[in-house]
């Protein structure tokens, strides 16, 4: 170890000794959380069995040096208890401490371990439910004699009082679990002056809970996540660090590990700073991050200091392990309309609208190519605007420019990962832009690598100007730094129908001012594809 790491290190250790468990404060201008990537046991098991073993594992990663300087700890989707286990959860309004000390309950024992750790956990886990515990608004029928099970995220204090329990929303492929009557809009405050929004999964695609948070002024959202990645839009940390840039919120992603169904995907994304810490791999891995999170700013103003490094927690972007072994879904790019970019094409510069109907997006592209490296692959400008569907489960209208990856000619061939790249062409400028609709649209940059993450941010401009009579945003995107291991380089936008939702940062104006640009960050001023039930795990 470094000496200078060392005092620090020494230094943490008083500071630890001063304060027992909490190591931020209200005042400071981080915490630090820990992110779980999680393979869990496989179900060739007694389910009894099972969900014990997930609970020592998870007691193990409380207990580790890694999760010594965190605050708050966030444990993936469907790690720990299933369908066939579900557990009673108390409503949080009666700030139960379930702890009960050696009793074999789930949930005492969750709670005495936040209370062995003095730290905030958050769990998802499977939860019974009986008829008369319903609101009364709900009219839908309900079978006494069934067993009702929710989709449910709890949160422990400190303290091991059951603070918070959110149902999901929306739930993909989960049949035998219910959905509440109405999205229920959760958060929970906690003792380092931060305001949680809990969402999951999939929810992650739609307006409600997740952007009503948004509104709400909601900046730091915990997101326990089972994320089937699809290239070259949806795949795990670049929709998650997509989504926190957009709405520029902190994203704390865990994420459940397994390969066999293309889950794997953690970090920490920072609003228009990009992740501070991203993780995927096809590795088998069951593993805590420590990872120091800058607060962000409630209000418009942009972030001007890039977050502090210390030597216990982790930042950057890693895993990038048996890549080939995560098994990924698939976009439809049939749908899109393109046209391909010739690696021999005379002009190394050139301007292309590519149009899908009257939706049109406009490309600006300086590249060069090493002429003795072989062509491993192929890029295309892509236009799509229209309604996709996440296997029949759900819809949703985006709207696409960018440039993205083929395998070769053939259109069926874009958006498969490419995991062998000769790096033989490489971008010196990109600019794209398009007119999308500002009422109800979430619009994103999205980029991918080779590793499957993101690019950095610092290596992009995103604005839009906004036309508010006409319900129009110009979005622009800028590549400004030299990049040769690009998978996909675009903007992506979610329009959610019956939604007053504009730009998180630029409010609808008043009567008499029309525009506004939004500039977007990263430091130069200054998180079918889906979320998979339990029926589909193995
Ligand atoms: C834990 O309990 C103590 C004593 O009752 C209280 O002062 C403190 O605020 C509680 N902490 C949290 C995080 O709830
Ligand atoms: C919680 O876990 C369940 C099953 O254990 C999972 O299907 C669901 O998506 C999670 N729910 C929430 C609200 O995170
Ligand atoms: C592309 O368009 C930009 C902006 O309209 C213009 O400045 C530039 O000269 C054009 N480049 C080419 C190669 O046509
Ligand atoms: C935006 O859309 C919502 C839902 O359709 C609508 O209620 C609202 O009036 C719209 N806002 C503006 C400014 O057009």
């Amino acid at each position: 170890m470094a000496p200078k790491c060392l005092g620090i290190a020494l230094l943490l250790v008083q500071i630890f000794i001063r304060s027992s468990f909490q190591q931020s404060s209200a005042t400071d201008d981080s915490y630090v959380v820990g992110v779980v990537e999680f393979r869990m046991e496989l179900l060739n098991m007694p389910i009894d069995t099972r969900t014990a073993m997930n609970l020592e594992a998870y007691k193990e990663l409380m207990r580790s040096d890694e999760a010594k300087l965190t605050d708050i700890v966030v444990f993936p989707e469907l790690t720990l208890n299933t369908l066939m286990d579900p557990v009673p959860v108390p409503n949080p309004e009666g700030n139960t401490i379930p702890c009960i000390p050696d009793s074999p309950e789930l949930l005492s024992q969750l709670s005495c371990l936040a209370i062995e750790t003095g730290k905030y956990i958050v769990i998802n886990l499977s939860e019974s439910f009986e008829c008369d515990s319903l609101p009364d608004n709900d009219p839908r029928p309900c079978d006494p004699t069934a067993v009702h099970r929710y989709n449910t995220n709890v949160v422990f204090d400190r303290n091991g009082t059951l603070i918070t329990r959110y149902r999901k929303t929306h739930l993909f492929r989960e049949p035998g679990t219910s959905v509440t009557y109405e999205p229920e809009i959760v958060t929970f405050d906690t003792d380092f002056g931060v305001r949680f929004g809990v969402v999951t999964c999939f929810d992650l695609l739609f307006a409600e809970p997740t952007l009503e948070l948004v509104k709400l002024g909601v900046k730091d959202f915990v997101f326990p996540a089972y994320w089937v990645s699809e290239p070259p839009f949806l795949t795990s940390v670049q929709i998650f660090e997509s989504w926190a840039y957009g709405n520029d919120v902190n994203l704390i992603a865990s994420g459940t590990n397994y390969a066999p169904a293309g889950s794997t995907g953690t970090g920490v994304f920072n609003g228009r700073n990009g992740a501070v810490f991203s993780f995927f791999t096809g590795k088998e891995t069951r593993k805590i991050f420590p990872v120091r999170v800058p607060k962000l700013p409630r209000s418009n103003s942009p972030t001007t200091t890039p977050p502090k490094k210390d030597c216990k927690t982790v930042s950057g972007r890693s895993g990038g392990k048996l890549l080939d072994e995560v098994n990924m879904g698939t976009d439809i790019p049939e749908r899109f309309t393109t046209a391909l970019i010739k690696p021999d094409q005379v002009s190394k510069v050139f301007n292309r609208t590519v149009c899908d109907g009257d939706f049109c997006c406009d490309f600006h592209i300086d590249f060069e190519t090493r002429g003795e490296r072989p062509v491993s692959h192929l890029y295309r400008l892509t236009a799509f605007d229209g309604v996709r569907t996440f296997k029949g489960y759900a819809e949703a209208h985006v709207s696409i420019c960018a440039i993205i990856t083929c395998l070769n000619e053939n259109l069926a061939s874009c958006g498969l990962p490419n995991y062998e790249s000769t790096k033989y062409l490489k971008f010196n400028e990109i600019s794209i832009s398009g007119d999308f609709i500002a009422n109800g649209t979430l619009v994103m940059p999205s980029s991918l690598d080779n590793k499957f993450h993101s690019l950095d941010a610092k290596y992009y401009q995103f604005y839009s100007t906004v036309d508010y009579p006409n319900d129009r945003q110009h979005v622009q995107l800028t590549l400004s730094s030299s990049v040769s291991n690009l998978q996909t380089f675009g903007i992506y936008a979610f329009n959610h129908k019956d939604f007053d939702y504009f730009i998180p940062d630029a409010p609808p104006p008043q009567e008499d001012s029309t525009t506004t640009i939004r500039p977007a960050s990263g430091w130069l001023l200054s998180l079918g594809l889906l979320c998979i039930g339990k029926s589909m795990i193995f």
